[in-house]
């Protein structure tokens, strides 16, 4: 039986990532996988996740089975976080899942499961896993235009003449904020001209929301979300915790299933529940349950605010800064762009042997389609980053 298996295709980031680890150059600087480094290219736990964690030892009384659809309180703390009340609590159906990426798999299977036809518009380009699993799931994808190779911000006017093509019963997958790989993003008005073709279209948005507040802030990158959930008759939103509470090998996410027929809740709710059975039953509770407590207990809560903060602007002051080190070495605005995206990555819009060159030269890895990590800088690699990319020609 193993002989008939086939070799699968690598995953870009995380191919990337191994070669990282294999390079034995002291100098190599990751700019691969989304994972957020500070000054001293340390992954930290968060303040309140330890101390989450720590009372979490203390108190706990039991390992046993919590439920299909994770624990409830875990959904009402993460559809406060996301939502506020944007939506009726009523009209919400919800699952956690493991891992934003959990989340994404069990929307798919659900569209699939109520819509075998519907296609899933996503962006060009878009986080590759998102291709990959709808390849596997046999799900057709049809890309809409997104990233504008010029000015490195979004081909507006080329997004909503694609998504002049969707057919009713079609899904659009979009991210809620900090674009993934790009890091441009649409603006509110923008969403709003989304939003009014998708209802006109009859098309049902999915929002992948992974960095809120690595963006804007908190609420400012929810904004998007909450204006799409209030505004369409149905929504699904696959929420992940990994980044914003740094929980990335915790796997805690969650799929919400919005609809204005609140009638429609129990048997969305049971198909939920049903998708995470089929697949692996129980959804993992530790990261839930600390992200849970934190959102519930004020002062961790504030701290973990603090921090996410903390980390926000760490990246902002990163993007400044290689910005203007750009400017200062290219004597010209076009990395402006750097500094005008927000979350975790950039796209720089240079071409594949470019970034190869970086990589061999240079040692500096980044994704192949010129995606930089911004959070894997620091003061001492910007400089070198901001000259590597002027000699080998970006
Ligand atoms: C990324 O895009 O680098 C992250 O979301 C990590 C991953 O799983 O790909």
């Amino acid at each position: 039986m193993f002989s008939n298996l086939k070799e699968q295709p690598a995953d870009k980031i995380l191919a990337l990532m191994q070669m990282y680890k294999d390079d034995p150059r002291e100098t190599k600087i990751d700019l691969g996988v989304g994972v957020y480094k500070d000054a001293s290219g340390n992954t930290p736990v968060m303040r309140a996740v330890k101390a989450a964690e720590r009372r979490l030892v203390e108190e706990q009384e039991s390992k046993a089975y919590v439920g299909l659809l994770g624990d409830p309180a875990f959904s009402d703390g993460m559809i406060d976080l996301i939502l506020g009340d944007a939506v009726g609590r009523a009209n919400i159906a919800a699952a956690a899942t493991p891992g934003g990426t959990g989340a994404v798999r069990q929307a798919f299977e659900m569209i699939r499961l109520a819509n075998p036809d519907a296609r899933v518009f996503v962006s060009d380009p878009t986080w590759p896993n998102h291709l990959s699993i709808l390849k596997y799931l046999g799900m057709e994808a049809v890309p809409y235009r997104y990233f504008d190779g010029e000015t490195r911000g979004v081909n507006f006017g080329g997004m909503i003449e694609d998504l002049g093509g969707l057919r009713a019963g079609d899904v659009v997958l979009l991210h809620g904020c900090c674009h993934n790989p790009t890091g441009a993003n649409l603006n509110l008005t923008q969403w709003q001209e989304v939003i009014d073709v998708l209802n006109a279209k009859g098309a049902i948005p999915m929002i992948d929301i992974a960095y809120q507040g690595f963006g804007d802030g908190l609420q400012a990158d929810a904004a998007a979300t909450r204006l799409v959930a209030g505004s369409v008759p149905e929504c699904l939103i696959a929420a992940s915790c990994s980044k914003n509470f740094g929980v990335y090998r915790e796997r805690t996410g969650l799929l919400m299933a919005i609809g204005q027929d609140s009638g429609l809740r129990a048997v969305t709710q049971g198909t939920l529940a049903f998708l995470n059975r089929q697949n692996y039953s129980f959804p993992p509770d530790h990261g839930a349950r600390v992200v849970t407590m934190i959102l519930q207990d004020e002062a961790l809560r504030a701290d973990w605010a603090a921090e996410l903060e903390d980390v926000r602007n760490s990246m902002l002051g990163l993007r400044s800064d290689l910005a203007g080190e750009l400017q200062r070495l290219s004597g010209s605005d076009r990395f402006g762009f750097l500094a005008q995206h927000r979350g975790m990555f950039s796209r720089l819009g240079a071409a594949p042997e470019l970034v190869e060159k970086l990589r061999v030269e240079h040692g500096i890895y980044m994704v192949g389609d010129s995606r930089l990590n911004i959070a894997g800088l620091n003061a001492k690699t910007i400089p070198i980053l901001a000259k590597a990319i002027i000699d080998v020609g970006i």
